[in-house]
């Protein structure tokens, strides 16, 4: 094993903070890698944005996270990974990894009925990524799509218990009760935010699938086989650092919230740059 690589920090990336939920779940099942984080809070939502517009945002993302000398990248927002990951992933020599894929797997390995539910922004939902991947493993599974655009802002205003965000989602979540899915996939960053109330508002019987979970597994198993797993000898003080495009003081706020520690310094770079 090359040791210096090895004690690399992994590269995640989103539009903004919804990829913590990722960043959070690599943080927790690997607990020895260090972790560059950029969220592109300047130019998001990416769920609404043209396929060119994505691969040229996650393109300069990547030259950005290059000079950070990453050993791995997690492209940590569904819409990136829809969008982008398959042609950045040929341009570059550094290991990448998506979340989609990981949730598609898990979803077709937990369904009974084989009728799975997958629920993004408009990007996901239309570029039919999960449908096909889903169905490139079993292709008698039914999958029922659903873009849940408001979902984000409710989030992002931590509206997460709110009678509004309950509303939102029962009526969101209606076609996916009445098509009986006994697994919903949550196709977005921000959505595992959601989780217990989407879970009440689909019943018990509904299995949720977290890509972000999976991913972070994903990972794992990726840096094993690379000979990249991080010994864990290395005792930085603080192992994680956080990059955004705008309002890195916002940023904090929210990251604070999600992971169970304090970011410290957030700090702002111009992406356009890279
Ligand atoms: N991170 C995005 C995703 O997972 C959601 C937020 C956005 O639209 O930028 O698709």
């Amino acid at each position: 094993m090359n040791r210096e690589l090895a004690e690399a920090p992994i590269g995640v990336f989103d539009s903004g903070v919804g990829g913590l939920t990722v960043a959070r779940e690599i943080m927790r099942n690997l607990p020895a890698e260090h972790i560059v984080y950029f969220g592109d809070t300047a130019r998001l939502p990416y769920g609404s944005k043209s396929r060119e517009t994505i691969l040229t945002y996650s393109r300069q993302i990547i030259r950005f996270l290059q000079t950070q000398n990453v050993k791995a990248i997690v492209v940590a927002c569904n819409t990136a990974s829809a969008f982008a990951l398959d042609e950045i992933s040929k341009e570059s020599d550094l290991p990448m990894i998506g979340v989609v894929k990981p949730g598609a797997r898990t979803a077709a390995g937990a369904t009974f009925n084989r009728r799975i539910g997958v629920i993004g922004t408009e990007g996901t939902v239309n570029s039919h990524i999960y449908r096909d991947f889903i169905k490139q493993i079993d292709s008698g599974i039914t999958v029922v799509e659903k873009a849940c655009p408001l979902f984000v802002p409710l989030v992002e205003e931590h509206w997460i218990e709110d009678p509004i965000t309950r509303q939102v989602a029962e009526r969101y979540l209606e076609e996916m009760k009445q098509q009986e899915v006994d697994t919903l996939v949550l196709g977005c960053t921000h959505y595992p935010l959601l989780r217990s109330l989407i879970g009440e508002v689909m019943g018990s019987s509904v299995t949720l699938v977290n890509p972000a979970y999976e991913t972070a597994q994903g990972l794992k198993r990726l840096l094993q086989f690379r000979n990249l797993a991080n010994p864990g000898t290395d005792t930085k003080e603080f192992p994680y650092r956080f990059f955004v495009s705008d309002l890195a003081e916002k940023f904090k706020v929210f990251a604070n919230s999600i992971l169970p520690y304090d970011v410290g310094m957030t700090q702002k770079i111009d992406i356009e740059e890279y």
